[in-house]
């Protein structure tokens, strides 16, 4: 296995280094713009190895794409962060152009590699990594609902008092402080309903902060957050090369799924060694299923400016 990893900035390298220390490839190559950078990062982790007993050989390489050359998935987070108080979705002017860039050049040296995104606005760049680039769509897929379901458990556990390795949550529709839909109602502790523990005013107070769960650390670390987004990222691409059959929230193109065309939104879908295997298309109630419709409109005037770019 060969996995690239795009930009080597704060969620590139954790993502990196999380590849390595779980041996999810032989060889890992981090590229990145900035002369120096991706070395110096990957020079770093692998003396790490000796350490951490990992056999994967990590290469740097600024700007050289012959060296992701036969990858058979990669990694996008290349762009640029939001700065507290910005939006996901004001990215959308610099970072576009960048992932565009970067689609052309990994498909040059990588014809057969499945796709994630990971730069923000996630949901847009997703759609133009698919409409660009012209790939089968199962080979792309965003990166932002996993992470967004990990941080709805997070703050679950912190009302319930328990490990957030026995809640079983899920958010769905567009990965920004607004379109985001935390399934409160399909949330299970163990199996057991956790709307069943919670009181309203909890309730409420748990699906607001998960909604800005990002925002939050953004104004706490003055950018955005990397060691959640770069393990997330890891475990997706764990998923494909150990061709798990994972049941992830990931952005993909819909085709009539819940009711929406044209556009890659956070649905729950199977990943595997072919990228995107199938989407799980359950019925939402008429609240759920109209907070989806108005994420998916909001997700389709960014799409929109993709063309007055
Ligand atoms: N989808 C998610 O859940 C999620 C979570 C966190 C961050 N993000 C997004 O990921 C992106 C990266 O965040 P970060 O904190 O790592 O930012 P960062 O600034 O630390 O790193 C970005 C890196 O990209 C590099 N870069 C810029 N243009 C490039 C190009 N054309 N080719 C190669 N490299 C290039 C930069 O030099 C920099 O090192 C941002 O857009 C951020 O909003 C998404």
């Amino acid at each position: 296995m060969k996995v690239t990893v795009i930009g080597a900035g704060a969620v590139g390298a954790t993502l990196a280094d999380n590849i390595a220390r779980k041996e999810l490839a032989e060889e890992l190559v981090l590229l990145d713009i900035k002369d120096g950078l991706a070395e110096g990062k990957a020079q770093d982790m692998m003396q790490t190895a000796a350490l951490l007993g990992f056999d994967t050989k990590i290469v740097g390489s600024t700007n050289d794409y012959a060296k992701t050359a036969g990858s058979n998935v990669v990694v996008i987070t290349s762009g640029i962060p939001r700065k507290p108080g910005m939006t996901r979705e004001e990215l959308i002017g610099t970072n576009a152009g960048i992932v565009k860039n970067v689609c052309e050049n990994i498909l040059k040296h990588s014809p057969d590699a499945i796709i994630i995104v990971i730069s923000n606005p996630m949901d847009t760049m997703t759609y133009l990594a698919l409409t660009s680039s012209g790939l089968p769509k199962n080979r792309i897929i965003g990166m932002g609902g996993i992470l967004d379901s990990a941080r709805f458990k997070y703050q679950l556990s912190q009302h319930l008092a328990c490990s957030p390795a026995d809640l079983n949550a899920v958010v769905i529709g567009g990965h920004g402080d607004t379109t985001m839909i935390p399934l409160l109602r399909f949330a299970t502790w163990n199996s057991v309903p956790v709307i069943k523990f919670l009181g309203e005013n909890q309730q409420k107070q748990i699906v607001a902060d998960t909604m800005v769960g990002g925002a939050t650390l953004t104004k706490l670390l003055g950018t955005s957050a990397w060691y959640a987004p770069g393990a997330t990222g890891a475990v997706l691409v764990e998923a494909i090369v150990r061709d798990e059959k994972r049941l992830f929230t990931c952005c993909v193109s819909l085709n009539g799924e819940y009711g929406q065309k044209d556009i890659c939104l956070g649905v729950p879908v199977i990943i595997g060694k072919d990228g995107w295997e199938k989407i799980i298309d359950f019925e939402l109630n008429a609240d759920e299923q109209a907070a989806f419709d108005k994420s998916a409109e909001a997700v389709r005037s960014m799409n929109d400016v993709l063309k007055t770019l």
